[in-house]
């Protein structure tokens, strides 16, 4: 098994490695290059629904999305789905899973099986990378302040993405979760700090004045999409990409119109944040 660097500031590419047969050390060298590196990018991986559950249960217990659509007979595996006719894609903003729940997902393990022959790329940002360059009153700004985080917006039955999205998204009337989170996070496995608010969910920053809010998010959402804290992920079926949701943000890139793009995708359930 070989490890790289994807970028500087996101990711690990994992080479000559089957995640249906990886031995204990190989898993152990691979949870710790996730937790340091953000993401994971495996080629060539051939995985039945079986083979991606038992993968993922390895690093935790699988937290079931509620609002995608299911693979057929496997309730844990989200279908992450655009079909030719369809316009609209899933995830094509910059935003990390689950940020809305009290307790997010650790990382969402895509794997690609239908991919278009040209684009359906995803981009990936690293927190970690994107907090260590802020200067130090940025960084002082920052202690101590909470944001909160919702999906209503996203996936609520009366949202402006849901009607884009052609209403297909189940479960709507129960998308009304909301948390608060600490601006600046301790990572849970290495305790290297990021920066945890997303453009997707993050609504506001608490106990801020709304204009003040809006301007500081604005400020580090335009800090964080600078392209050096980012990494370019171009797809090829079978493979199999996982993510750390408390340390990169991700975007679809939704430039296929007319082409299918079918990948399958189970969260891991993650831990309190503090
Ligand atoms: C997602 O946001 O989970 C989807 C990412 C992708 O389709 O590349």
């Amino acid at each position: 098994m070989q490890i790289s660097k994807a970028s500087e500031a996101v990711g690990a590419i994992v080479e000559d490695v089957d995640l249906t047969s990886l031995s204990d050390d190989q898993f152990s060298k691979i949870r710790q290059t996730f937790f340091e590196s953000g993401a994971l990018f495996f080629r060539d991986q051939k995985l039945s629904p079986e083979d991606h559950i038992i993968f993922a249960e390895r690093w935790n217990d699988i937290d079931i999305n509620r609002f995608f659509t299911s693979v057929e007979g496997y309730p844990q595996i989200a279908k992450v789905l655009k079909e030719p006719d369809q316009d609209v894609n899933i995830g094509g903003g910059w935003h990390t899973d689950h940020s809305y729940d009290e307790i997010p997902a650790m990382g969402s393990i895509l794997y690609a099986l239908e991919i278009p022959p040209s684009g359906g790329d995803t981009l990936f940002a690293g927190m970690h990378a994107a907090y260590e360059a802020l200067d130090d009153a940025m960084k002082t700004r920052l202690e101590g302040l909470k944001a909160r985080h919702g999906n209503a917006h996203i996936f609520g039955k009366d949202s402006a993405y849901q009607k884009k999205f052609g209403g297909r998204f189940g479960n709507t009337e129960s998308a009304v979760q909301e948390a608060i989170h600490p601006v600046v996070l301790s990572h849970p496995e290495t305790g290297a700090k990021g920066l945890y608010v997303n453009p997707g969910f993050t609504l506001n920053i608490v106990d801020m004045a709304e204009e003040e809010s809006k301007a500081l998010l604005a400020e580090l959402y335009a800090h964080i999409s600078q392209p050096e804290f980012h990494f370019r992920l171009q797809w090829e079926e079978g493979m199999l990409a996982m993510w750390d949701n408390r340390s990169t943000w991700h975007y679809a890139l939704n430039d296929y119109q007319g082409h299918r793009r079918y990948l399958n995708r189970i969260t891991v359930a993650g831990v309190p944040l503090h």
